[in-house]
């Protein structure tokens, strides 16, 4: 079936199969593999996209369901040249190791942004726990979340 992704602000005509997933299509016909595939049933988040600025994990959405809204993946975030803040905060606090899970989380905090400080530290463990991470044992990723909204408030304009 033809379908059009909106993709990071770009539009991708494309011809799929309706049985295919939008992890599959984001990262092995689009190219943007910073959609990692971990679980691919719904479990890890390395999947983690943004549909209409809202996390969305992709191994649960068939790539048809995505026509007609906006995704957004890590590439859409910024550049190593030019790295959105939350990639920022993940890089100064050290909130990654291997990198495989760090895509979700950073499009994860990249949704909480802006109310995530009225969060405890609590209630954004709970917000994060869709992410699943085997490396960092978390403590980095939670101060990661925290740097992030501090990055944000500074470069948010002010009047
Ligand atoms: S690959 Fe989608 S949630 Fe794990
Ligand atoms: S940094 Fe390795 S899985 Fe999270």
């Amino acid at each position: 079936m033809k379908i059009t992704l909106s993709v990071n602000g770009e539009e991708h005509p494309l011809d799929v199969e309706p049985r295919r997933l939008l992890s599959d299509v984001l990262r092995h016909d689009l190219g943007f593999y910073g959609v990692h595939l971990g679980c691919e049933h719904g479990v890890c988040g390395a999947c983690t996209v943004l549909l209409d600025g809202r996390s969305a994990r992709s191994c649960l959405m068939l790539a048809a369901m995505a026509q007609g809204h906006r995704v957004t993946t890590v590439e859409g975030l910024g550049t190593p040249a030019n790295p959105h803040p939350v990639q920022r905060a993940f890089g100064e606090e050290h909130g990654l190791q291997c990198g495989f899970c760090t895509p979700g989380f950073v499009l994860t905090v990249s949704e909480l942004a802006g109310s995530s400080s009225e969060l405890t530290d609590d209630e954004l463990r709970e917000e994060l726990a869709g992410n699943v991470c085997r490396c960092t044992g978390y403590v980095n990723i939670l101060r990661a979340a925290r740097r992030a909204e501090h990055l944000l408030a500074e470069e948010a304009p002010h009047e």
